[in-house]
């Protein structure tokens, strides 16, 4: 089951046009044409579009060329990846360490489906404090540096120097559609800013933080590309443990750190306004086994969690959306 934008035979056109320039359209699906409207699949569950979203069982796009493994050989198809991340014009692939002597024609098999992509990669891992992809070319130019659309805005960065995920989409049009304009967020890991960007879209004052220097030039630049008035935020370049925010409280902390987050959570406890919001990401086992309860303080509760996407055959990426009560 997908979403859909259900809008009038007259607008479809129109419609389909900002959906593919903002990024919001599924290619993986066709449309559905019903009684004088068209269902236009989507990427995400809304968009700022005037029709009705509609969740129904999307119709696959069964077009030879969207998979680009129907370029391969039988026995290369078998061993090509069916999906992978793209940033901008950058696609990013995991293959089987075996499996180098076949990148060449994987690489141009994509590059020959897929006519907006100008570098194929191969992702070796994220690392480190900074969270950086270690990626090596295997074909297109030795250049890392694109622009990502996503929800209608638009992310710059060289994704061999900062971290970015497009598979966290999602959750940053979750969490801008719950923010009220005028919260002051708190975006203790901000990376190139994404969700900084995303909450300050809607009207939000946010104060982001990263302890990588790359990510904070980007991350300028992005606040700039976006048309968010300097009013909305301020990015400091520090670790988050080390910076003092005096008497600052927020009504939403975002803890975006997924491999390291629990030695944060105290911190950010304190910084949360009463009936604030902490969002942890956290990868933990898929068998429920992690108790964040164990780590909350009195007024604290966790109002839900979500599987954000899978990590490992045994982990997922979780979200949880904590709340301070009042005591
Ligand atoms: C998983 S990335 C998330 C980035 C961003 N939220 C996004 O969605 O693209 C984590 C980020 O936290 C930064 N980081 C790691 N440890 C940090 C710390 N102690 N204080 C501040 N930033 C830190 C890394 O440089 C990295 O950019």
């Amino acid at each position: 089951m997908i979403s859909h934008l259900k809008v009038a035979n007259n607008k479809a056109e129109e419609a389909k046009a900002f959906l593919k320039d903002k990024g919001f359209l599924n290619e993986g699906y066709l449309p559905i044409k019903k009684d004088n409207s068209v269902l236009w699949p989507l990427n995400q569950d809304s968009v700022p579009f005037e029709g009705k979203i509609v969740i129904c069982k999307g119709t696959v796009q069964n077009k030879k060329s969207r998979d680009y493994r129907i370029n391969l050989d039988e026995k290369i198809r078998s061993i090509a990846p069916r999906s992978f991340d793209i940033f901008g014009d950058i696609a990013i692939l995991r293959l089987p360490s075996d499996s180098e002597v076949y990148e060449k024609q994987i690489a141009e098999a994509l590059l020959l489906s897929h006519k907006n992509i100008k570098t194929v990669c191969i992702d070796l891992g994220v690392h480190g404090e900074f969270r950086i992809r270690d990626l090596r070319v295997i074909s297109g130019d030795n250049n890392f540096i694109s622009v990502h659309k996503e929800n209608g805005m638009k992310f710059e960065a060289d994704i061999s120097k900062v971290y970015f995920s497009p598979r966290l989409a999602t959750e940053r049009e979750r969490l801008s559609s719950h923010v009220n304009n005028h919260e002051n967020v708190l975006d203790a890991f901000a990376g190139v800013a994404p969700f900084s960007i995303s909450m300050a879209m809607k009207g939000c004052k946010v104060t982001s933080l990263d302890s990588n220097p790359e990510a904070m030039n980007w991350a300028l630049k992005n606040f700039n590309r976006n048309g968010i008035d300097e009013k909305h935020y301020s990015f400091f370049s520090s670790k988050f443990e080390d910076y003092d925010f005096g008497e600052q409280k927020f009504d939403r902390i975002i803890l975006n750190n997924p491999t390291n987050c629990l030695p944060f959570l105290d911190k950010a406890m304190t910084l949360v306004a009463e009936m604030g919001m902490i969002h942890f990401y956290i990868i933990c086992p898929k068998d429920g086994t992690f108790q964040l309860s164990e780590h909350l303080v009195e007024e604290f509760e966790c109002i839900a969690k979500r599987e954000v996407h899978a990590y490992s055959p045994s982990s997922s990426l979780f979200v949880f959306d904590i709340r301070r009560n009042l005591i």
